[in-house]
């Protein structure tokens, strides 16, 4: 056998090309964030994260260009050594004030903050409760964690479950350190994680708690704080965990807490001290996001105002659209050719969507996976509802002909 025998047999990319449904890697020629160009066409995109739109700010852009000029392209070097900008400390303290906690560290990338912020926490005899549907970067992060300390430190409970989650960690030793993580905001459905419960629960077992607000921060809580401060539990949520790659239009991602544990990571997680600091454009670019956040709270009630016209659209349609409060808006098609040949109509009309198969979704909730911005506008929204109209009918996908 040789090692390259699986690349060689792996052909259902091709499979699917050739018929026509192959919905991944295409190029983006031109963005203007809700409006992108593809091959020439004109498409709206309603599969970004991009929440705010911030991503075509032209003060975001300022603030990316400047820091170019003055600190060069990228930094050739880890935080802990030579690669800490001034812009660095002042991102983390803004992040830290803007969430509600004492401090924060910041990674090259969201995906690298979690897998990076729960290795260095977790100790032989320490345990960690995820959630069964948590995005994959806590997955990554628990799995290195579990081979680093040994097999039993992993407990998945069923999602959003809370009987499940108070049975799996009523069976854990009440002293052992144990960390509950959990999606703030999950990706792929838009569910909210039961925070209260989880605060319950873990103050019983004696747990700590870690939240991934990548698609709650600039969406939901109190100015976009977050899961956190959406249930007024800031204090009760150990660790506060975000991604730049969605509301804050830029690229990295950053973990608050206490200064102690802060202090601890950063000194601990070898995602931050064998790794080149996140280049100043990036930082800058986040920066000026999170000051426009605070003080243009009008654009997070456009991004609900898009979402809910959007959701009412497709449900009045008669679509099934999962009921959620998030701009994350998931069309359950429940298998994977009719998924495909709607998001592939879709891309023909001009309407950018995500297909969303197994494994990020469980068999039989296969899904388009939509998610609006800020900067959608009235005629936008329209033009994706009709367009989902025009092929439901022609894939009959619509129980009645409107
Ligand atoms: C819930 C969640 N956490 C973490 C990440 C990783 O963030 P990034 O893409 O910014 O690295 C993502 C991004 O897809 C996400 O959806």
């Amino acid at each position: 056998m040789d090692l390259f025998d699986k690349c060689f047999a792996f052909t259902r990319v091709e499979d699917v090309k050739s018929v026509g449904l192959y919905p991944y890697y295409h190029p983006i020629t031109e963005t203007e964030g809700p409006v992108v160009y593809m091959n020439n066409q004109r498409m709206i995109m309603v599969g970004s994260n991009n929440y705010l739109g911030l991503t075509h700010d032209p003060r975001v852009k300022k603030a990316a260009i400047d820091a170019i000029n003055k600190y060069g392209t990228g930094c050739s070097g880890s935080r802990l050594i030579n690669g800490s900008l001034d812009i660095h400390f002042k991102l983390e303290e803004a992040l830290a004030q803007f969430v509600g906690k004492e401090a924060a560290c910041i990674f090259s990338t969201g995906y690298q903050t979690n897998q990076g912020a729960i290795v260095p926490l977790i100790k032989k005899g320490e345990y960690i409760i995820s959630d069964a549907e948590n995005h994959a970067s806590i997955i990554q992060g628990t799995l290195i964690a579990k081979a680093l300390c040994g097999d039993s430190i992993l407990v998945k409970f069923n999602h959003n479950d809370m009987t499940d989650l108070e049975q799996k960690i009523s069976s854990l030793p009440y002293e052992a350190g144990k960390l509950i993580v959990v999606d703030g905001v999950f990706s792929m459905n838009g569910h909210i994680t039961p925070l209260p419960q989880i605060v319950a629960i873990a103050h019983k077992y004696n747990a700590r708690i870690m939240v991934d607000d990548a698609h709650a921060l600039g969406v939901i809580g109190t100015g976009g704080r977050g899961t956190a401060s959406h249930f007024n539990l800031t204090d009760e949520t150990d660790i506060i965990m975000g991604t730049f790659s969605k509301s804050l239009a830029s690229s990295g991602g950053f973990i608050a807490s206490s200064e102690r544990v802060i202090n601890y990571i950063k000194h601990h997680a070898p995602a931050i001290i064998f790794n080149a600091s996140m280049p100043a454009s990036n930082a800058a670019s986040a920066l000026k996001a999170l000051e426009i956040i605070q003080k243009e709270p009008e654009r997070i009630q456009k991004l609900h105002y898009n979402a809910h016209r959007l959701r009412k659209g497709l449900s009045e349609l008669g679509f099934s659209v999962l009921p959620g409060e998030t701009p994350i808006i998931p069309v359950l098609i429940g298998d994977d050719f009719m998924t495909f040949a709607l998001w592939k109509k879709l891309f023909d009309y001009g309407v950018y969507s995500n297909p969303i198969i197994f494994p990020a979704t469980p068999q039989g909730q296969q899904l388009i996976r939509l998610s609006v911005m800020a900067t959608h506008t009235d005629e936008h929204i329209d033009y994706v509802i009709a367009m989902f109209e025009k092929a439901g009918v022609e894939l009959k996908l619509l129980h009645t002909v409107v």
